[in-house]
């Protein structure tokens, strides 16, 4: 493609695409993606770059897969789609459901497909208020989140969305949800003497359930490490005691596991790192690696007795049209398949703690306020100042300076706040997991050299 090509087609994108998150100041001189390979994204110009994020943290078994574009145009020559709603079932749907109850947690016995993670958490909290309406007790409705929390920028999603930016343009927020502290050790306020941050956090969980009611609660979601918030990785006492907490106030737990689902933290789920189990899973991106899109929840045994049960009027009355799509099922099938067959979920509890650990090297530079990680899941957090963990001036723009000077080197990743995101494709091999490490270093000095 030449470099004329580009340029009349980034000035039709700027007529008639809209893009997400979308201001021209963010798409002033943006990528055209045209090919992947591996964990390496080729743009228009011709220039490579690590894929430092998975794309949207999707991309879990890497680009350029013929066994997922095959097992798609196999299904869609065969059965491209045919409905799943109840009366109608499809085979890829049907395997793909059995698949999941076999590698998540064995409380989830049932699987619901949607197209997305928002889709996803969407139906977890309508399913929520569900299961407390079959069991008699309807004021149970409200939902608790917490700060920092992504969960989907639908009406509902995004007023679980624990992210300032995300609501200010789109109030108010659909009503009956409310938001609890994230477990951010580094920033973490209103610790009591002899409490960790992880006990702390669980206790102000179960302060905002007694203050708004445990009789009004429906459920609790949380993301097992918390993705676009910042990777904010839990201490290891915390999620078992959120488990304890909602399981004492009959309140559900509903695991947002969007982002870590399917390897990304070295485990097929993450909660599994703490022995808990959720009530209620969402999932999406790495079911396929992002090859095609499709998400869902799986639900406990008690949830699912409660669907079975209840009288015909009151049914679940929930539905998708592309839910149990079945291109997407069998593309999802597969993804699975190389996860397994490759080994990829033991990889990234390999090469995780190998980008970890390299990058908690980088604390020798006076910018980097703290190194954090599950997995392959890392953050690098820059400070102003390390004593006062102060952020820059917003006006001096050095985390956007930063990830331009990633990207001249060759690396391509998202930032937020003053935080670089990691989370590169499973397959990603020692090399490049300390190329990326070399970047990020070079990069950070690059825009920072009084402070290296
Ligand atoms: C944890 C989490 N939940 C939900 C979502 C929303 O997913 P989608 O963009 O597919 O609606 C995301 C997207 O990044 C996510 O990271």
């Amino acid at each position: 493609m030449t470099t004329l090509d580009v340029a009349a087609l980034l000035t039709q994108d700027r007529q008639h695409l809209l893009h997400p998150l979308y201001h021209p100041a963010d798409h002033a001189q943006p990528h055209v993606w045209i090919r992947g390979s591996g964990v390496t994204l080729t743009d228009a110009t011709g220039r490579e770059f690590i894929d430092g994020l998975s794309c949207l943290w999707n991309v879990n078994v890497g680009h350029g897969r013929r066994e997922l574009a095959e097992a798609a145009a196999e299904q869609m020559a065969t059965l491209a789609f045919s409905t799943n709603y109840a009366g109608s079932a499809n085979v890829p749907a049907i395997r793909l459901a059995r698949r999941l109850t076999e590698i998540a947690y064995p409380n989830l016995r049932a699987v619901f497909f949607t197209s997305g993670g928002a889709e996803s958490n969407e139906s977890a909290f309508k399913t929520a208020r569900f299961y407390w309406k079959a069991r008699g007790r309807p004021e149970k409705v409200k939902i608790i989140a917490r700060q920092y929390a992504y969960h989907g920028v639908t009406l509902a999603t995004m007023s679980a969305t624990g992210i300032p930016g995300y609501t200010k343009m789109f109030e108010p927020r659909v009503p009956h949800f409310v938001h609890t502290v994230a477990p951010y050790a580094y920033r973490f306020e209103g610790v009591k003497p002899g409490e960790s941050v992880g006990q702390a956090a669980a206790r102000m969980l179960e302060e905002t359930i007694l203050r708004e009611g445990p009789e009004t609660v429906a459920a609790f979601i949380a993301e097992p490490v918390q993705g676009a918030g910042g990777i904010i990785v839990p201490p290891d006492d915390y999620f078992p005691r959120v488990r304890e907490i909602c399981t004492r106030h009959d309140v559900l737990f509903i695991a947002d596991e969007v982002i870590t689902g399917f390897g990304r933290t070295g485990r097929w789920f993450a909660l599994d790192r703490w022995g808990v189990q959720p009530d209620i899973l969402s999932f999406a991106k790495g079911i396929t690696s992002g090859y095609v899109p499709l998400g869902g929840i799986m639900i406990s045994e008690p949830i699912r007795e409660a669907m079975l049960s209840v009288p015909y009027a009151d049914r679940w009355m929930h539905a998708y049209t592309y839910s149990g799509h079945p291109t997407c099922c069998a593309v999802g099938l597969r993804n699975l398949e190389i996860l397994e067959k490759e080994g990829l979920v033991v990889r990234a509890d390999r090469m995780g703690p190998r980008l970890l650990a390299g990058l908690r090297a980088l604390l020798d530079l006076k910018a980097v306020g703290e190194v954090r990680g599950l997995g392959l899941m890392c953050a690098v957090e820059l400070v102003a100042d390390r004593a006062t963990k102060a952020a820059f001036d917003p006006g001096k723009n050095v985390i956007g300076r930063v990830k331009a000077e990633l990207e001249v080197r060759g690396l391509f990743t998202r930032t937020v706040r003053d935080i670089l995101l990691l989370a590169p494709p499973l397959v990603i091999t020692e090399a490049q997991v300390d190329r990326i490490v070399s970047i990020v270093r070079d990069g950070i000095t690059a825009v920072l050299p009084d402070r290296a």
